[in-house]
This record gives C-alpha cells, sequence and structure tokens, in this order.
C-alpha cells in the first residue's frame, strides 16, 4: 500500500480503548458505539450477481484469484453494487494450497477438488511452508481496493476492508478429503489416529496462513476473518483437543498484526462458547442459533456477525423485512453488532432482495 493510502486509512496498530477511525465497520467490530448498524454479507460478490457472471464468461474462478485487476474490480463492484459497509477481498480458501504443494482446482457442480488428498504424516512432512510470498497477487489486489475506498464516503464513513482465510481445521479437511465431504471419515481418522502428522498439519498451516494474513493486512486489510465453514463437523470435546490450540494461535498472531479478527463457522451452536476462546474480537453466527441466544453463549465482551438464514432472501419481501427486523432487534442496538447473512449467498438469489436487505439495515438499524 502506498504511504498516502496508509496515511488515509489510519494506523495499523489497534488500541482497543480508543475509537477507531471512521469505518463503523471496524469499530463494531471493537464494540465501540456505532451511528448504525454496519452491514456486509457472505459471498456478497459471487454467481447470483450478473456484474459476477459476465467477468466468468471470460475468465475461471482461479484466474479472477490470480489477477489483481480483475479480483479487485470484482470485489468493487459488488460493494458498490449493495451499498455494504465492507468489501471482502475476492479470493478463496483453498489458495493457499498451491504454495504449500497440493495441487486442486474447480470443477463445475462439484466444488474443489484436491488430486492427491494428504494423508499420511510424510505427505504432511512433504507440505512446504516457504513460498507464502507466492500469494501475493492477493495482497496487490487489496491493495488496488484499498486505495479505491481510501476517500471517505458521502455519508464520511470509510468503507472497510476485509481479508481472510480458512481456519487449519477446515483447510485440512480439504486437504485430507480431497475435497467438500459429508461425514469427515478421513480427517477425523488423521486427527484421532496420527496425532503427530495431525500437530504437524496445524502448526504448517497455521504457518503459512498467518504469513498470508500478514501481507493482506500491510496492503490493507481493516480486518481479517477467519473461516472455519466446516468446525460444525466436529463435537466440542474433538474441537477442544484438536482444533481449539492451533485456532487460538492463529487468531492471536494475526491480531498481532494490528486487526480485529473475526471468526466463523457452520451449525456451531454447541460451540460457540469454545470458540470464543479462542479470543477472536467477533464472532460469526450462522443462521441456525437465534442471535440473542448467539450473543448469549459467547459472552457480552465479545462482537458478533449475522446471522439472517440467506435463503430468506427468495422469500416475498414482506417475510424478509420481518426477519431483517428480528435480527436487529435482537441485537438491540448493542454496540457490537455486525449485520451479515448466516452463511453465505446462494446462486439464484434474486439482486434486488439482496439490495433491499441493505437498505433495510441502514434504516431500521440507525441509533
Ligand atoms: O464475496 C465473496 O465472499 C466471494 C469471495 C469468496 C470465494 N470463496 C469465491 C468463490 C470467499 C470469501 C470464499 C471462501 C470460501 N471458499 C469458503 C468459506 C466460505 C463459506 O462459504 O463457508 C469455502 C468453504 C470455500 C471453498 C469453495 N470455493 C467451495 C466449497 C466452492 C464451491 C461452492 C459452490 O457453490 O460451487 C468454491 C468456489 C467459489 N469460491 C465460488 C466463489 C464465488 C463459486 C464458484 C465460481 O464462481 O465458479
Amino acid at each position: 500500500m502506498s504511504d498516502a493510502t496508509k496515511e488515509a486509512r489510519g494506523t495499523a496498530v489497534i488500541d482497543r480503548s480508543q475509537s477507531h477511525g471512521t469505518s463503523r465497520f471496524v469499530r463494531a467490530c471493537l464494540r465501540q458505539p456505532v451511528d448504525r448498524t454496519p452491514v456486509w454479507l457472505l459471498r456478497q460478490a459471487g454467481r447470483y450477481m450478473p456484474e459476477y457472471m459476465a467477468v466468468r464468461k471470460h475468465h475461471s474462478l482461479l484466474e479472477i484469484c490470480r489477477t489483481p485487476e480483475v479480483a479487485a474490480e470484482v470485489t468493487i463492484t459488488a460493494a458498490e453494487r449493495l451499498g455494504v459497509d465492507a468489501a471482502i477481498i475476492f479470493a478463496d480458501l483453498l489458495l493457499p494450497f498451491t504454495p504449500m504443494g497440493v495441487d486442486f482446482e474447480f470443477l463445475a457442480g462439484e466444488g474443489p477438488v484436491v488430486h492427491t488428498p494428504v494423508r499420511t504424516l510424510d505427505q504432511v512432512r512433504a507440505l512446504r511452508t516457504d513460498r507464502v510470498d507466492e500469494l501475493s497477487y492477493v495482497a496487490k489486489a487489496i491493495e488496488r481496493v484499498a486505495k479505491h475506498f481510501a476517500p471517505p464516503r458521502a455519508d464520511g464513513d470509510q468503507l472497510g476492508i476485509i481479508g481472510f482465510c480458512g481456519a487449519p481445521f477446515t483447510l485440512a479437511s480439504y486437504m485430507i478429503e480431497g475435497g467438500s465431504s459429508r461425514n469427515y471419515i478421513e480427517t477425523k481418522r488423521l486427527m484421532y489416529g496420527d496425532r503427530t502428522a495431525w500437530q504437524l498439519l496445524m502448526e504448517k498451516l497455521v504457518e503459512v496462513l498467518v504469513g498470508y494474513a500478514a501481507q493482506q493486512v500491510e496492503a490493507g486489510a481493516d480486518v481479517i476473518q477467519i473461516f472455519d465453514s466446516w468446525a460444525g463437523a466436529l463435537g466440542v470435546t474433538d474441537y477442544r483437543e484438536y482444533c481449539l490450540a492451533p485456532t487460538t494461535e492463529l487468531v492471536r498472531r494475526v491480531q498481532a498484526l494490528g486487526v480485529p479478527v473475526i471468526y466463523f463457522g457452520v451449525d456451531t451452536a454447541s460451540l460457540l462458547p469454545t470458540m470464543r476462546q479462542t479470543g477472536a474480537d467477533v464472532i460469526g453466527l450462522d443462521w441456525r442459533i437465534p442471535l440473542a441466544e448467539g450473543w448469549k453463549a459467547v459472552g457480552e465482551g465479545c462482537a458478533v456477525q449475522g446471522n439472517l438464514d440467506p435463503i430468506t432472501l427468495f422469500a416475498p419481501q414482506d417475510v424478509l423485512r420481518l426477519r431483517v427486523r428480528e435480527v436487529l432487534d435482537a441485537a438491540g442496538g448493542r454496540p457490537g453488532h455486525i449485520f451479515n447473512l448466516g452463511h453465505g449467498i446462494v446462486p439464484g438469489t434474486p439482486v434486488e432482495n439482496v439490495i433491499q436487505t441493505v437498505q433495510w439495515v441502514k434504516e431500521f438499524g440507525t441509533r
């Protein structure tokens, strides 16, 4: 990031006791008072959006991710079209696999496929952690987005810029299963059966993810979101025994870069108090738990993000409006709520309902 951009976006080190800059999104992450509830949406740049599909006509998903001008354009277009308070960089969870030596591709209709799944100690030993620099295309895209959004908006607020990475468990599950999974049998087989391999895998992932997050923060990310999308596949005992320590280390080391951390997973109702122990600034709630109940489970000393069911966006507008209100009412205007969905927008979602939802949050969420 250029010095001018850095200056415009404020300092990198957070003082948690002080009001943080002019971004209501970042302030809410730190549980500071805001003029209205900030809003952004998981998968806000995606296949439901005609502008994204137009870009996808000419580029594969990985081409978009690896071309900073295009990734930045997709990120900016989605944020501006929706009028949200934060832009999440367009990238994918699996990008760090390449410098680690794990080949993968995205197959239409199937999602990610890892051709040689990592299932033995020798394979874990062979994973590289010294080539994180190869991911610098993501930082370059963030630089462009940060520069674009450096000037404050018409309402005086500065748009937040979100960098992200996967959590060790969720990334390990893709590496070990070789793709998406229902029962996580191979992941759990390794986790239970080979403590040495599991621990080394967790350590290597954390090492790479910290370096990757550092590049993103240096480039201008205001906040890092850690996606533990499939943590809900674990019971509390296993989460504690196999995932809490490496995830906590990742959270701490990312916070040490000077940014708040949002930690999100799906189907996590039973895990929330334990996820909170990672020390994340914000816990992302999935849509299955009522927001007030989720907030109670993580405790008042933590901010929350969420948690409208993304499929509500297919409902008639009177139903949708009511559900948006319910989420805001459950948060009750307490500092530390960021409005979001409880998981990503799916293909086929009517764009006008997404835009309307953002408008309603702005209207109903004003103090
Ligand atoms: O605005 C945004 O949020 C888009 C940026 C983004 C993508 N992936 C681009 C993408 C983000 C934040 C991700 C994170 C990601 N990737 C997660 C965590 C989020 C979650 O949903 O829990 C996960 C699990 C992945 C791995 C992944 N990438 C899967 C399972 C798939 C296939 C999903 C499907 O519906 O087909 C992807 C592909 C992918 N990554 C798409 C996008 C926009 C859709 C495919 C495409 O455009 O070809």
